[in-house]
């Protein structure tokens, strides 16, 4: 991976190999952090962030999920991230801020122990590496609703991703796609999922997944174009018969599928609605298309 010249930690800015935590940090040893994943852009008017403030909104959300309390704004976070890109000068990348418990307090229950923050950044191209990509359904189902609060983004809950990654050695997919507890779709290990169908986009709804911004984005942005875009209960089959199906993410932007689970979609290629939207969300992040100004933060 690319590295950068600094990392924020607690409100110090720490050159890139020495911000280091004490190896018995509580988050590292049970999973109770909260974090993000973020992507800016080059633009004609510099770097620019996609939908920041919504990112550490949710960044806030997921921390209070587990109770941590970090001291820092919305606004705090979002003006550090400003800061700390253009102190790193990058012109393109992602951003990984994390709320986390630090030293000083082992046990499960984490009442008492530590609240740490960080921010880093650093230049990160494609996530899937290809244009369009072969995708397996999961041996391993998306965490049931009940086990976790679905909709905050913990570390812990990557290592129900972590094992649906390692198994697409089984089938040589490139990315996997969870079921639910119903055995309805679910979302891939870091991604939100879309099919198109004569037409009309559907999504999973809100449950059992990590409603993305991504998601939210591309939901929009199909609806302004005028096509109608349905969230509702979906089945492998649904998509096993649909015309297109696309991830959505920060890190996988708008992905096309080739294929799920050998069956190809059309000639493997990007589909014309995928690709229509992929470009217009594309023209959105590099500030392009001045309708959707209100998404980007300028460094
Ligand atoms: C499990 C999961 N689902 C969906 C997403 C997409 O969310 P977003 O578009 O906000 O990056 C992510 C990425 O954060 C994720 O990790």
């Amino acid at each position: 991976m690319e590295s950068a010249e600094f990392i924020w930690m607690d409100g110090e800015y720490v050159p890139w190999d020495e911000a280091k935590v004490h190896c018995i940090n509580h988050t590292m040893h049970y999973g109770g952090g909260a974090f993000e994943g973020i992507r800016f852009y080059k633009t004609a008017k510099g770097p620019a962030v996609f939908r920041l403030k919504e990112h550490m909104k949710r960044l806030l959300y997921s921390a209070g999920v587990m109770e941590m309390d970090c001291g820092y704004s919305v606004e705090d976070w979002v003006n550090m991230t400003v800061e700390l890109i253009a102190k790193n000068k990058i012109k393109e990348g992602y951003v990984r801020p994390m709320i986390y418990l630090g030293y000083g307090k082992m046990g499960i229950n984490p009442v008492g122990a530590t609240v740490n923050c960080l921010n880093a950044c650093w230049g990160w191209g494609s996530y899937l590496g290809h244009e369009a990509v072969d995708v397996a359904i999961s041996k391993y189902m998306r965490i049931h609703p009940k086990t976790t609060v679905q909709d905050a983004k913990i570390t812990g809950h990557y290592s129900n991703s972590i094992l649906a990654s390692l198994a697409l050695k089984e089938s040589g997919a490139h990315e996997a796609l969870f079921l639910d507890y119903e055995g309805n779709v679910a979302e891939g290990p870091g991604e939100n999922v879309f099919l198109v169908k004569e037409g009309v986009l559907k999504t999973p709804g809100p449950g059992c997944i990590l409603p993305g911004l991504t998601r939210d984005a591309v939901m929009t942005i199909a609806r302004d174009k005028g096509y109608e875009v349905q969230e509702e209960t979906l089945t492998k089959e649904d998509f096993y018969e649909a015309d297109e199906a696309f991830f959505t993410g920060t890190a996988a932007e708008i992905t096309p599928f080739a294929s799920l689970d050998g069956r190809k979609y059309g000639d493997g290629k990007p589909g014309p609605i995928s690709s229509e939207l992929k470009e217009a969300f594309m023209k959105v992040v590099k500030g392009e298309d001045p309708k959707y100004e209100h998404y980007l933060t300028y460094v």
